[in-house]
Parts: structure tokens; C-alpha cells; sequence
């Protein structure tokens, strides 16, 4: 069971390069398929060194006499170190790298546990902002992360007027708060980081530099964003998003902190190592070594590009105005407002902002509508998966404004410029449907919203569309049938 369940994980990893064997093909969809297909290829092809360290497991439990659960974890740990150190071109003797963490959020919590004592203060940017739950979120009534209920935490901001992050106020703050760690990275954030100014503001308060690059750093690793390595103490990682691995999480420091965060991750936070998902680590990031990566990278970046462009072509808002990475903010305030009547019935859908908010001054009328929640519930019912998100300027992060648009999966299925511009001509038409939904609804309470969604002929339709655009395109992995 044991060995069926490594091996079927590590077979079902996806594998992206030098792999040449045919999906099924279905109907129509066939005409749009390349030839040479993904995802499909044997361990023993894709990765040899792997498959060897599986073979030799596998005999150590036939040969042997198993009277408790064990693996042989070491050379599969050091191949996996070795390939993350080589991936993101770094020097054994300046960097260590811990291959061990379940999932980004531990590996958080585990790095601030091997550097700080219960109770030391540090700063993440504002969850709402872009920021993680693990770079310290709180709240009046209490601290929402672990992270933030055994340290201090103080967030840092975007600017709202630009949505880009408030550098200076952030060496303001961290000038009166004398923080002893600082963090970088994002979930939602479109643009790139200034490490290097990061770096200026630890040293200005003596804090050591972390930086979580879970989302962009398959990007890194492609060299096609900036590199955190070159001013980071620290620098964590998921490992499944976009550098395409199996889900769990890796640790970069210094060589002169891996000891502290070693023993913070075992014995410290967690108990033995998860030896399929180091394998599924080591496959991929031998995969991110090959040139194929870096062609992959770059065209999610492109993809996202073209995304924004197109969406700010129609005529709709992205926040920043645009995109350096894999993810877009799409700001749906401009369809937001709406005139409502004193009951929430919905009396107009104007374009005059400027207008209605002398109305609204002077009488009990008030704005409403569209949301990032709503939309997203379009997307769900059309096939089309995204996530509601706040954007600069946001009052509540339980209602936000927009939503969080991102291109790695749809690049490795193939998605180049030209079919992400079907894609915005998709997601136009849920705006649309979305505004007329709303106006159907005549409130702004989501179920009045979602009961005339969930019948709506023209959402049904759009689905219909979406799933026979989708199905065009191959997809890694066996499909199940
Ligand atoms: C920046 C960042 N750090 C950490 C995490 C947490 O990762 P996990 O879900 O593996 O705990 C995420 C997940 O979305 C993330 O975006």
C-alpha cells in the first residue's frame, strides 16, 4: 500500500517536458490539440535518479522485514536540496535549504519560530492588501494566525490611490516598531517586489529579511522577475503553484541561520518527512531546470499580459493599471455603483459616479452592486475558476471589490496570447451578465442575486461555450474515466 501509494503520487506528479504520447481525443476538440502532448510520460523517462531511489524502497520493503512504518528519506532529501539550490543558482556554501515543510503556511511559521522568540515583533504586508493569513494577520478581536498570536505583528500597506506597495510608510512604520524580522511576498499583489529596498529598511532596523515567494516562484526560478536571493536572509516557498510541484513547501536561509530553522522544523513544528511529496518536489524542480521552464514562465507572464490589456481594452479597470507577474486584479468598483433606494431596490445603473454622489449626500439613497463574491459566482457557474479579492482602496475584506485572475495552470495546457483573449471576451460576458443579473435582482442581498443566477438561460449558455473552448486544449495527467 505504502509503495503503491509513493509510486502512484510520484507517477501522477506532472511530469511537462520531453514527453510525447497522445490524450484521448474528444470530438471536435481534437483540431486544437499540439501533437505533442504533456504530463503523460513514465517516471522512469522523466526523472531516472527518482525512479532508482523508488526502486531501491521498494526492494527494501520486499527484501526485508517491515515491523514498523519507515523509509529511506536520505539521498532523496539531498537530491531534492541539491536540485532547489542548483534551480534558484545558489552557492552551498552561502545558502541551506530545508525540503521538509507540509504546506507555505507552516514553512512560515517555522522559519519565524527558529528566528524569533515568542513574542518578538515583525511585519508582513496587510492580508487585505495582498499579504498571506501567515505574515501575521489579526484582527480587534483577536489574532486570526498562529504567527500573529505567538509573535507581534504590524502590517504594511499598498498605497491605496495606486495599489502599488507603500515603500516609505513602510520604513516609517518599521522605524517606530523595530521590527526584528520584516516580510516580503504576496498573494495578491500584480507587481514586482524592491527587495533591494526591503533590504535598505531591515538593515536601517537591524530585522533579519524574509521573503515568501510561494506564488511567483516559478518565475524566479525562470529569472523573468526579480531575485529575492540577491537581499533575502530567508526565503520560503509553496511548492505548487507556480513552480508546478507537488503541494508542500521549501525553506531557504543563509547558511548561518539553517541550523535554528532545521530543528524549528523538525523537532520543532513537525514530526517525519512526507517522502512523496519531497519525490514530487525533486521531479519538478528538475523539470524547472530544463529550458522548457523558462519558455513556460515567460508565456505565463505574457498570458497575464495580455489578459490585462484586453480587459483594460473593453473598458474595464485593473488595478495598477497592469501586471508584472502571473496574477491580475481586476477591479469591478466601476460597475459597482448603483443607485438604490431606501428599501435596496435598485433604481439605476449609471455611469455618472461624480453625479449620484451628490445625490447620495443629500438624500437616503445609497450605492451597492456588483462585488468581487458575485462575480465570482458567475465564473463558478460558467466553468470558470477565479477568487473574489480586495482591491487598493477596499473598505471590507469580507465583501471586496474584485477578483484575482491568475495564468499558470491555462499556460500549461497549452493557452498562448491569442486564447487569452478569448478568455477576457469570457470573462467580459460574466461581467455583463453579472451587472444585468444585478439589475434583475433589484437589491444588493447575494442569495436575491444568486436565486436569479442560478436560472439564468444565458449563464447555462456561457458554460456551454466555456467547457467546449476548455476542452480544446490537453490536459497533464491521465483523464480519468
Ligand atoms: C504568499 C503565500 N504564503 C503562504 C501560503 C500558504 O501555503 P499553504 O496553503 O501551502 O499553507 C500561500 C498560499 O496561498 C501564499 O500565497
Amino acid at each position: 500500500m505504502y509503495i503503491l501509494f509513493f509510486f502512484s503520487f510520484s507517477f501522477f506528479r506532472k511530469c511537462y517536458c520531453c514527453v510525447d504520447r497522445a490524450p484521448r481525443s474528444k470530438g471536435k476538440a481534437t483540431s486544437r490539440r499540439p501533437k505533442n502532448k504533456k504530463g503523460k510520460a513514465s517516471l522512469k523517462d522523466v526523472d531516472p535518479e527518482i525512479f532508482e531511489l523508488i526502486k531501491e524502497e521498494e526492494k527494501r520493503q520486499r527484501c526485508g522485514l517491515e515491523l514498523i512504518a519507515s523509509e529511506v528519506i536520505d539521498k532523496l532529501e539531498v537530491l531534492c536540496q541539491e536540485r532547489a539550490l542548483k534551480v534558484f543558482n545558489l552557492d552551498p556554501k552561502e545558502w541551506a535549504v530545508n525540503v521538509q515543510p507540509y504546506s507555505g503556511s507552516t514553512a512560515n511559521f517555522a522559519a519565524m519560530n527558529g528566528l524569533l522568540n515568542v513574542g518578538d515583533r515583525f511585519m508582513g504586508l496587510h492580508l487585505p492588501d495582498g499579504g498571506h493569513l501567515s505574515h501575521g494577520f489579526y484582527r480587534p478581536e483577536k489574532a486570526v494566525n498562529i504567527s500573529a498570536k505567538y509573535f507581534t505583528s504590524l502590517p504594511y500597506y499598498i498605497d491605496p490611490s495606486t495599489g502599488y506597495i507603500d515603500y516609505d510608510d513602510l520604513e516609517k512604520q518599521a522605524l517606530r516598531f523595530c521590527p526584528k524580522l520584516i516580510i516580503g511576498g504576496s498573494s495578491a499583489y500584480p507587481r514586482d517586489w524592491d527587495y533591494k529596498r526591503l533590504r535598505e529598511i531591515a538593515d536601517k532596523t537591524k530585522a533579519i529579511l524574509l521573503i515568501d515567494m510561494a506564488h511567483f516562484s516559478g518565475l524566479v526560478a525562470a529569472k523573468i522577475i526579480n531575485n529575492p536571493f540577491e537581499f533575502a536572509d530567508v526565503v520560503t516557498t509553496t511548492t505548487h503553484k507556480s513552480l508546478r510541484a507537488t503541494r508542500a513547501a521549501l525553506i531557504f536561509c543563509r547558511t548561518k541561520y539553517a541550523k535554528d530553522i532545521n530543528y524549528s522544523v523538525f523537532p520543532g513544528t513537525q514530526g517525519g518527512p512526507h517522502n512523496h511529496a519531497i519525490a514530487g518536489i525533486a521531479v519538478a524542480l528538475r523539470e524547472a531546470l530544463a529550458p522548457e521552464f523558462t519558455e513556460y514562465a515567460k508565456q505565463i507572464v505574457l498570458n497575464c499580459r495580455t489578459l490585462a490589456n484586453e480587459l483594460k481594452t473593453m473598458g474595464h479597470k485593473i488595478a495598477t493599471g497592469g501586471t508584472d507577474t502571473h496574477l491580475l486584479l481586476w477591479d469591478l468598483r466601476p460597475h459597482v455603483m448603483c443607485l438604490m433606494g431606501p428599501k435596496k431596490n435598485i433604481l439605476k445603473m449609471p455611469n455618472e459616479t461624480i453625479i449620484l454622489h451628490k445625490i447620495m449626500l443629500t438624500s437616503n439613497f445609497f450605492y451597492d452592486g456588483l462585488t468581487g463574491a458575485k462575480v465570482e459566482y458567475v465564473c463558478d457557474l460558467t466553468a470558470i475558476t477565479i477568487n473574489k479579492n480586495t482591491v487598493h482602496g477596499d473598505k471590507s475584506a469580507l465583501n471586496p471589490g474584485g477578483v484575482r485572475v491568475g495564468t499558470p495552470a491555462l499556460t500549461s495546457r497549452g493557452f498562448k496570447e491569442e486564447d487569452f483573449k478569448v478568455v477576457a471576451k469570457l470573462l467580459d460576458e460574466v461581467c455583463q451578465l453579472s451587472i444585468a443579473i444585478q439589475q434583475e435582482a433589484g437589491s444588493t442581498k447575494h442569495s436575491d442575486f444568486t436565486a436569479i443566477a442560478d436560472k439564468s438561460e444565458k449563464v447555462k449558455d456561457l458554460k456551454r461555450r466555456v467547457e467546449e473552448f476548455a476542452e480544446k486544449f490537453p490536459i497533464p495527467g491521465r483523464i480519468l474515466e
